[in-house]
């Protein structure tokens, strides 16, 4: 994939943002890593089991509204060492769960430190995953009030402030920013297509017709169905998107670069079908198939 540019804080400040997370993290009981239930793996980072040990992770699958149910079932059972549960942050869906469990622990922490005769500190969490997963959009709905959105550097800032969850409680109000791997092309497209990989470092274009070749492998009818265009290759079907819905410059050529951007928005936004990208393998080694529109 080209990117216009270096994204700069990827690879070079990786290693110092892993010395800060592993430095940093002693504070911490929880830890909730978030991903984008559309691309669970790919979102997913590579090496967080080396920095966040002995620490009780939650794996969140978040965004599962824009992900077939059974898609989603298949992710959980593909994350069975994990305690991974489906969210939809902008509805709360699924946070039940994850409170059921911080509870559980909460009270299995108190029993033990009351048996060695220790006075009980409160359960710390802390929020980490790599940009644009919903970190933010979590926190603000689990805690009930809006905090201040982190910039995508990664890392952890534990000078912020501590919310009182319950009596036993306490959520860092920050998340911390995880570096998604770049293991192949596919992952780092995936997470283009997401907009885990901020717009600004890609050729929109060129990522346009990449996911137009995804979304036909996946299935023909997707773009059919939104765009009412035919079988062609996908240069071919960008300037039908931008031809249907009047994208045209002044110079009277085809604004095609509008194209790309309204077909990555409707995509992420998930107007063009419940759609899930990465390739799943359940416990039989088998491919499940992405899509259930
Ligand atoms: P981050 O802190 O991890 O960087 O992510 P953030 O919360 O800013 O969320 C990134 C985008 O994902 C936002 O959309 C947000 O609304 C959306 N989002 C977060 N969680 C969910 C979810 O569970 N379901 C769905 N459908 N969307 C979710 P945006 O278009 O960038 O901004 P906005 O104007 O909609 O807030």
């Amino acid at each position: 994939m080209r990117m216009k540019q270096n994204i700069n804080w990827y690879p070079g400040h990786m290693a110092k943002a892993k010395k800060s997370l592993s430095e940093n993290l002693f504070l911490i009981d929880i830890v909730i890593e978030i991903v984008d239930a559309r691309i669970p793996i790919s979102s997913k980072n590579p090496d967080i089991e080396n920095f966040a040990t002995n620490k009780f992770k939650i794996l969140v699958l978040n965004k599962s509204d824009l992900v077939d149910e059974k898609f989603t079932r298949a992710s959980v059972n593909f994350f069975n060492e994990y305690n991974c549960v489906p969210v939809d942050s902008i509805s709360g869906k699924g946070f039940n769960e994850i409170k059921q469990m911080i509870n559980k622990f909460a009270g299995a922490k108190r029993e033990k430190l009351k048996k060695r005769g220790r006075i009980f500190s409160p359960v710390r969490i802390i929020v980490l995953g790599i940009p644009n997963v919903g970190k933010s959009t979590f926190i603000n709905k689990f805690v009930g009030k809006k905090i201040a959105k982190a910039a995508d550097k990664p890392g952890v800032t534990l000078s912020k402030q501590w919310i009182k969850i319950c009596k036993d409680v306490e959520l860092l109000d920050t998340p911390g920013i995880l570096w998604p791997k770049f293991d192949n092309e596919q992952i780092a497209l995936n997470l283009a297509f997401t907009g885990a990989i901020k717009d600004m470092n890609l050729n929109l274009y060129e990522i346009a017709l990449k996911l137009i070749d995804k979304l036909n492998s996946i299935d023909e009818n997707i773009l059919k169905c939104r765009y009412g265009i035919e079988k062609k290759n996908a240069a071919e079907k960008l300037a039908d998107i931008s031809k249907k819905r009047g994208f045209v410059k002044k110079s009277g050529e085809l604004d095609l670069d509008r194209a790309a951007i309204i077909l990555l928005n409707e995509f992420r936004s998930g107007k063009l079908g419940k759609i899930f990208l990465d390739d799943l393998f359940d416990k039989r080694k088998k491919i499940c198939h992405h899509i259930v529109i």
